[in-house]
C-alpha cells in the first residue's frame, strides 16, 4: 500500500480525480487536493472511508500550499508519490498571439509551473519519509516541448508546460544524488478530460489515469534515463 497526492482532482471526468479513483481501487491511501469542498470526492470518501484524505489547497497561493501540508503532516506520516496534475489556463487561451492579452500568461504560468513547485517544496518533508524513493511526477504536456512546438496557439499554456519542464529538469539535478527522491515530468496521452463524447482523444480519463500508474511504478527507481517521457514511456524532446 502507497501513500500517494494527486493535485487538482475534483472533476469527475478528468485525469486528477480518475488517478485518484484508481489508487483507491488499488488499495492506496489516497490524498487528492482541491481548491474548495467538492461533491464527488465526498462521494468516493462515502465509499472508501480513511482512505481518501480530502485536502484544500491552492497551489496559486504559497499560503495555502504551505498550511495543506502541515495539515496533512497532522495525518499521515509520509507520502510516496506526489502527481502535479493541476492546471489553469486564461480565457484567451485559444487566442493567437495578436489578439491575447498577454497579462494573462503570468497568472498560467504562477499556478501550472510555480504551483507545482510550491507542493513540491511544502510536501518534501513527508516525501523524505517515504520508506521507499519517494516519486514526483509533474504531468506536463507535448505542448511544453520547445524544439517540438508547431502551434500558434495556446502560447500560455505552452510556455507553462515549458517552464514546468524546466523545474523539473532543475530539481532532477537537485536530486541527483538523493537516492531517496526521483522526477519525472510526463506527457500524459491526449484524452478525453473534458468529459464530451464528441472529443476525439484516444484515452478516457479512466483507461489514461491506469496506464499512467503503471507508468509510474515502472520508472519509479530510473534516475538515468530522460526526465521528460510520454505515457508510453517514451523519452520527449524538451
Ligand atoms: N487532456 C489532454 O489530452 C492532456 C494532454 C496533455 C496534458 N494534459 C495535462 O493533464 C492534466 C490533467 O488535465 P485535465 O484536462 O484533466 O485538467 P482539468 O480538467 O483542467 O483539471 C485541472 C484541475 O486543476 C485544478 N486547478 C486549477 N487551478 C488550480 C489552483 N490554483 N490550485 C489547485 N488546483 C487548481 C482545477 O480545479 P477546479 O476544478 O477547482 O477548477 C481542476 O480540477 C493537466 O496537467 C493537463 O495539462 C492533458
Amino acid at each position: 500500500m502507497q501513500n500517494v497526492m494527486i493535485t487538482g482532482a475534483g472533476r469527475t471526468y478528468a485525469l486528477g480525480y480518475n488517478l485518484v479513483l484508481r489508487y483507491l481501487e488499488r488499495g492506496d491511501l489516497v490524498v487528492a487536493t482541491v481548491r474548495k469542498p467538492n461533491n464527488a470526492l465526498t462521494g468516493l470518501q462515502e465509499r472508501y472511508g480513511d482512505r481518501l484524505i480530502i485536502l484544500i489547497m491552492d497551489i496559486g497561493d504559497t499560503e495555502s500550499v504551505n498550511r495543506a501540508a502541515a495539515e496533512l503532516s497532522g495525518k499521515m506520516g509520509h507520502l510516496d508519490l506526489i502527481v502535479n496534475n493541476a492546471v489553469t489556463v486564461s480565457p484567451d487561451c485559444d487566442k493567437e498571439f495578436w489578439d491575447l492579452n498577454l497579462d494573462y500568461i503570468a497568472g498560467t504560468v504562477n499556478v501550472t509551473a510555480v504551483g507545482a513547485m510550491r507542493v513540491i517544496k511544502a510536501f518534501y518533508p513527508l516525501l523524505k519519509k517515504s520508506p521507499t524513493t519517494a516519486l514526483i511526477i509533474n504531468i506536463s504536456s507535448e505542448a511544453g516541448s520547445i524544439s517540438k512546438c508547431y502551434r500558434t496557439r495556446q502560447i500560455e499554456y505552452g510556455m507553462a508546460k515549458a517552464a514546468l519542464n524546466m523545474a523539473t529538469m532543475n530539481l532532477a539535478n537537485t536530486f541527483k544524488d538523493d537516492d531517496q527522491i526521483n522526477i519525472f515530468c510526463v506527457h500524459p496521452g491526449w484524452i478525453r478530460t473534458d468529459g464530451r463524447e464528441d472529443n476525439p482523444a484516444p484515452l478516457s480519463s479512466y483507461e489514461a489515469a491506469g496506464i499512467l500508474m503503471d507508468l509510474f511504478e515502472h520508472r519509479r527507481f530510473d534516475k538515468d534515463g530522460h526526465r521528460f517521457i510520454t505515457n508510453e514511456g517514451e523519452d520527449y524532446p524538451f
